[in-house]
């Protein structure tokens, strides 16, 4: 049965002091718990319960005394204990077996031969397969912690807080002790053992505290971890400096593993880290893989005040910490690099991650109101549009109201299991406003379409703009309402020049840029003193995560691209045109071509024009990906969605094909092929999406293609060039796809690019492909990285052949689902997404896609994690 959130009761038993003692043992590791647990009074009848999960009890005390069989139940997910007492200390003895924890989640190995180390995962719920524990995150407990283990093959110990003590035992084995003075709950226990690497640097902190600073990694990885310090100290000065945030341990570990489920782990002052995005150097990572590093770097980073030092009550408030975390890391890379740029990428994965599972079975609000399994709730919603809540909240209070209101809701909450109604108390409180409108928004799921039309009188002089919202049925939600929805707005001459904003009524001095509050379903806004047929630049900076549906003009949207002074409207206009095109491909085989050639000669401009930064003029050369523009069709025939795309990406390319290579080039005799800073990153992201578009509109130019190949001082141009090869199919892209692997032989990050090259080509015999590429030495079932790389690429980024029409791209992905959720169930229930869109398909693709789940579901022993994305696939 799920769990509820009207369900949720304050635990009955607490636990104040925890002593744990590992004898660490790749197959066989004992773990001695000893925990002080204390009864709330007003629960005199609750027995304590524990939850445990694949542990082999040895032994039991209660205050030292060993248990009878009848004070005791001990079942597959927990241990209860028949207390009479109001407060006791627990010592239990458990066995555990790291090495064949494919799950990933609890005590587990990474790595082989010589490195291979132990490191844990809790969060959600992995903490139960370590220890008996009340493992939910308003059980705040402080730990010591003592690891013992073979000192030559573990010579690092690490666990969470400052180091306590160690020292040699007999036997070649020795120890160490931790104590982390922080209450925490269990979720953020971590330990490591190994023989890893580490580089140390040093942060001194705004308060005073010196804080020592360790990176460790496998001995090939460890020189490529000096970026990932920098962006740690950069994360540690910002965060003080904009949210007046200290850290408060005297030490910060990281520690990288090529053997996660997920990007990284937040654990108390021993960051967790999957490889990918923590190691680079300018041969082995792309531009991308930079950003990530320190975009992850800092997420990580500040869930230590943001999730850690304010914790949530119940996993129904993972968006609390998530949400705003993921808002904090938005800021923070905008800060230092390109704010533009960084809301593009962002708001691209929103539409097409967030909303296509809004769209689908298995929409949820960002704060669920049940779950069965709670690793399949780290979704696009939690994390995504749950940043968006807290980027609009932000923008209604100002910066600096924002800032109030989070001071004050660390203030009070420190040391706390929060909620969303203590986060938007403090922000209330401290802003002296009502927010209570807002949590509609956490409560309610699916994406809102706001409809805008428009209307000028040019005899009074007045503009009008009406803003309707509407929010589709979702699964257990059949009635929606409205919400509060900001919409910044600032209105533009056909020159660019800003026009006032002076509504009907206003007195005063008119403003330039404002938020038109959406209140209710529908409101006319009556702009006063217009005098001139304005252009509209609507959701600036994509105020609100909502779905756009305006009808302006093309000739409007092109004045955006031209002249709008938010970079991200004048991509957003340019986006909106070439889905426009898109759409009218789709329908009729051919874009309306007055409207094709407005869009083709904005963007002719945007290329030519040298004070635009070249990266925001490569995004608005992308056009959106398939699956992005089918969001929102029904009946998807996915083949036409790739002709209709092609159509209108190869007329732009043939319409701007010489000035495509004549920029292509200028951006060539760059001397800074090394160079990681933003502005030479910008270059190349240009040089690239050049390079594609001159080979898209004349194959005759594939050798420019060849030859930035193998001229490639950076991995950045050699996958770019890689890409233009392996996707027009040309002469000599299997030499290059060889030769790529046989010079990154052994390097797993980047031959899991390789990997991904190739799942994400839309050619018929890309299924083939792929399967063939799990028998390659680079792949295995067991690193989920792998799997990501190949098989989640090719079923979550490759419509035309995931839906290839005979169903084989189905069939792959749902053998490989099977055979994964005996491994790892969080990487197969992910997988098995791929297939929740399924009624938005044509009626043969739909059948076989329905047909597969129905097989999955079929299966004896799923996994609770399939279970439950299947059973919700098939039911909404
Ligand atoms: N808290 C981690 C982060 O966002 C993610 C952990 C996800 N773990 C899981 N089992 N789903 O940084
Ligand atoms: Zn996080």
């Amino acid at each position: 049965p799920p769990v509820l959130l009207c369900d949720y009761r304050a635990p009955a038993w607490r636990v104040t002091d925890v002593e744990l003692e590992f004898d660490l043992d790749p197959a066989a590791t004992i773990v001695a718990a000893r925990l002080a647990v204390e009864r709330d009074p007003s629960e005199p009848a609750a027995p304590l319960r524990l939850d445990a999960e694949q542990l082999e009890l040895l032994d039991l005390r209660v205050d030292g005394r060993r248990l009878a069989p009848e004070e005791y139940r001990f079942e597959t997910d927990a241990l209860t204990i028949l207390l009479a007492v109001p407060r006791a200390r627990i010592e239990t003895r458990v066995r555990i077996a790291p090495d064949t924890n494919t799950a990933l989640q609890g005590l587990y190995a990474s790595g082989g031969g010589q490195s291979r180390f132990l490191l844990t995962q809790c969060e959600a719920e992995g903490f139960r397969r370590i220890t008996p524990f009340p493992d939910r995150p308003d059980v705040l407990a402080r730990y010591t912690v003592t690891l013992r283990a073979d000192k030559a093959r573990f010579p690092l110990l690490l666990a969470n807080g400052n180091a306590d003590g160690a020292g040699d035992l007999d036997g070649g084995r020795h120890w160490a002790r931790f104590v982390d003075p922080h209450p925490k709950p269990s979720y953020l226990f971590a330990l490591v053992a190994g023989r890893l690497e580490s580089i140390e640097d040093c942060f001194v902190t705004a308060e005073g505290r010196r804080v020592r600073l360790f990176i460790h990694a496998e001995p090939d990885a460890i020189g490529r971890c000096g970026w990932a310090m920098q962006c740690l100290k950069m994360a540690m000065r910002w965060d003080e400096e904009r949210f007046g945030r200290c850290y408060d341990l005297d030490v910060f570990h990281i520690v990288a593993t090529h053997d996660f489920t997920m990007g990284a782990m937040e654990n108390k002052g021993l960051n967790v880290f999957n490889a990918k995005y923590l190691l680079a150097d300018p041969e082995r990572a792309t531009d991308d893989g930079y950003r990530h590093v320190l975009a992850v770097v800092g997420h990580e980073y500040f869930h230590n005040w943001s999730g850690n030092r304010v914790t949530c009550r119940d996993w129904f408030q993972l968006s609390l910490k998530e949400g705003l975390t993921v808002y904090r890391e938005q800021e923070f890379e905008s800060d230092l690099a390109s704010r533009t740029l960084r809301r593009i990428e962002d708001v691209r994965v929103l539409w097409r991650a967030q909303f296509s599972e809004d769209a689908g079975p298995l929409a949820h609000p960002v704060r669920p109101d049940r779950y069965s399994e709670i690793n399949n709730f780290y979704t696009a919603t939690v994390y995504e549009k749950g940043a968006e809540l807290v980027r609009m909240l932000a923008s209604v209070l100002g910066r600096d109201g924002f800032r109030r209101g989070l001071d004050r809701y660390f203030e009070r909450n420190d040391g706390r299991a929060a909620t969303v109604e203590d986060f938007l108390a403090a922000l209330e409180e401290a802003n002296d406003v009502r927010l209570s409108p807002w949590l509609a928004w956490y409560a309610q799921a699916g994406t809102p379409t706001l409809e805008a039309s428009e209307r000028y009188d040019a005899a009074a002089r007045c503009y009008e703009l009406t803003l309707a919202q509407h929010t589709a049925p979702t699964p257990g939600q059949p009635r929606k309402q409205a919400l509060p929805i900001p919409v910044v707005v600032a209105l533009f001459d056909e020159r660019g020049a800003r026009l006032p904003l002076r509504l009907d009524g206003e007195a005063g001095t008119a403003e330039r840029e404002r938020v038109l509050p959406l209140l209710t379903e529908r409101a006319t806004f009556r702009f006063v003193d217009v005098p001139v047929r304005p252009v509209a630049s609507l959701l600036r900076g994509y105020s609100a995560p909502v779905r756009l549906r305006w009808n302006a003009d093309a000739d409007d949207l092109a004045v955006q691209i031209r002249h709008d002074d938010d970079g991200f409207n004048r991509w957003f206009a340019a986006d909106a045109l070439s889905r426009r095109l898109f759409a009218q491909a789709l329908a009729s085989g051919a874009p309306d071509a007055r409207q094709l050639d407005v869009w083709t000669r904005s963007l002719a401009q945007a290329l030519a024009d040298p004070a635009l930064d070249p990266a925001l003029v490569a995004e608005m050369l992308s056009i959106a990906d398939a699956g992005s523009l089918a969001e929102g069709l029904v009946d998807i025939d996915p083949d036409a969605v790739h002709v209709a795309r092609a159509r209108v990406e190869t007329a732009l390319a043939q319409a701007l094909a010489a000035p495509l290579l004549a920029r292509y080039g200028e951006l060539s005799g760059a001397t800074d092929a090394q160079a990681v800073e933003p502005a030479a990153q910008a270059r190349r992201r240009l040089r690239n999406a050049c390079l594609a578009a001159v080979c898209r509109a004349d194959p005759a130019q594939l050798p420019l293609a060849a030859a930035q190949f193998a001229q490639a001082r950076n991995l950045t141009d050699r996958l770019g060039a890689l890409s233009v090869l392996l996707s027009a199919q040309a002469a000599g892209a299997e030499e290059a796809l060889d030769a790529f692997a046989a010079r990154h032989a052994g390097d797993a990050l980047v031959l899991d690019q390789w990997l991904t090259l190739q799942a994400v080509q839309p050619h018929d015999e890309t299924v083939e492909h792929v399967a063939a590429l799990t028998a390659h030495p680079a792949f295995r079932w067991t690193n989920p990285n792998n799997v990501y790389a190949l098989v989640g690429a090719f079923a979550l980024r490759n419509p035309r052949a995931f839906h290839r029409a005979d169903g084989a791209g189905y069939r792959f992905v749902a053998d490989a689902v099977a055979r994964l959720d005996t491994l790892t169930p969080q990487v197969s229930a992910r997988l098995a997404t791929a297939f929740g869109g399924w009624r938005r398909f044509e009626p043969l693709r739909r059948a076989l896609m329905h047909r597969e789940l129905q097989r999955l579901a079929a299966r004896d022993a799923l996994s609770p994690d399939l279970a439950d994305i299947v059973g919700r696939s098939l039911a909404g």
